[in-house]
């Protein structure tokens, strides 16, 4: 890494650290502080609950532009209650090998874990364009740790069956299937990909759904019977409309609701036509209480992403569908 993204973020953090966030209370929209100080850097990420802990997974923003490429890479959090997290370091480093293709200076985002039972490893799938490329490489990242903190090692990046593959989420459904879900077609469509049972691979079946409807930021839950879908339209780093799909399968075929989010942010004014500012990253289910699930977006600022902020909302279930209301503060209950 940079010697003078290092000394910048490292300044701006401490800069940041300061006033910390009430406890017990999520913030949305708030600087929220890890339980040393620092603001938590851990931006278009999602959360894996592992054996009473939740890890909390992000990209690692450095600051001002230099932020758009990844110079650090994924920075995991734990925590019991959701509210409070311990800073357990990177989790998975950009590499100094300038060959490599997660070398520094290329592009990671929204990294995803889950847990596979029959290899007992940690599998970490992210957005990886290649450095130099923009955003033309549009591949899939897949590395693997033994411990939930890692150190995760990088396997190997591709096109998920041959397709291109940027914005992304990972969902394992009841029976232990694991899929990878992503912006696909130039981010028109987007890919539903069975992985195979060591949770590194393809087994070839991939559905289509959003057909040409420019959906990205996908994040995934089931309640009920249904699967729910809410993703974002692609305008880069501005916010926009969030939508809302439903299916009985993740096979399909999947219904177009509309827009979840309700209410408006006071302190921005910004209201449920731009989400609040902010673009969804994950749906979180919270463990040992059924049918809890908690929204997760990020408030971007690609003029310094280490700026960029977190919102975390709870879901409400209504009529088989699911909506999300703006809240100042919230307590989230875990046990
Ligand atoms: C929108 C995507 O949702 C983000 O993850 C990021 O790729 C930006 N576009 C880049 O402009």
């Amino acid at each position: 890494m940079n010697l003078k993204h290092l000394a910048l973020g490292v300044a701006a953090a401490l800069a940041a650290t300061g006033a910390a966030a009430q406890p017990d209370e999520i913030r949305p929209g708030a600087l929220w502080h890890d339980t040393s100080g620092h603001v938590i850097n851990a931006h278009g990420g999602g959360v894996l609950f592992d054996r009473g802990v939740y890890w909390w997974y992000g990209e690692h923003k450095v600051y001002g532009r230099a932020g758009n490429k990844a110079h650090v890479g994924v920075h995991v959090y734990s925590s019991a209650d959701l509210v409070n997290w311990d800073d357990r370091g990177i989790a998975l480093a950009v590499s100094e090998d300038p060959q490599s293709d997660i070398a520094d200076g290329c592009i990671i985002e929204r990294p995803k874990v889950i847990f596979c039972p029959k290899t007992g490893r940690y599998v970490m799938f992210f957005h990886l364009e290649l450095k130099g490329q923009g955003y033309k490489a549009a591949r899939a990242g897949i590395a693997v740790a033994e411990r939930p903190e890692g150190p995760f090692a990088f396997q190997r990046s591709l096109r998920p069956n041959g397709a291109m593959s940027r914005d992304m989420t990972l969902f394992v459904d009841d029976d232990g299937k694991a899929y990878h879900i992503f912006a696909s077609e130039e981010n028109r469509t987007t890919h539903i990909d069975e992985l195979t049972d060591d949770f590194l691979d393809y087994t070839g079946r991939s559905v289509r759904m959003a057909v040409d409807e420019s959906t990205e930021a996908q994040a995934v839950c089931k309640r009920g019977g249904w699967y729910f879908l809410i993703g974002s339209g692609c305008t880069g780093w501005r916010p926009n409309t969030a939508r809302l799909y439903r299916a009985k399968s993740l096979q399909g075929p999947w219904e177009r609701l509309g827009n979840p989010c309700r209410g408006t942010r006071p302190e921005t004014g910004l209201g449920p036509d731009l989400t609040w500012g902010a673009q969804s990253t994950f749906l979180l289910p919270v463990a040992g209480r059924p049918g809890e699930v908690i929204a997760l977006f990020d408030i971007w600022n690609p003029a310094n992403h280490e700026e960029s902020r977190y919102v975390w909302l709870p879901v409400m279930f209504e009529a088989d569908r699911l909506w999300i209301d703006w809240k100042t503060a919230w307590r989230p209950q875990v046990r």
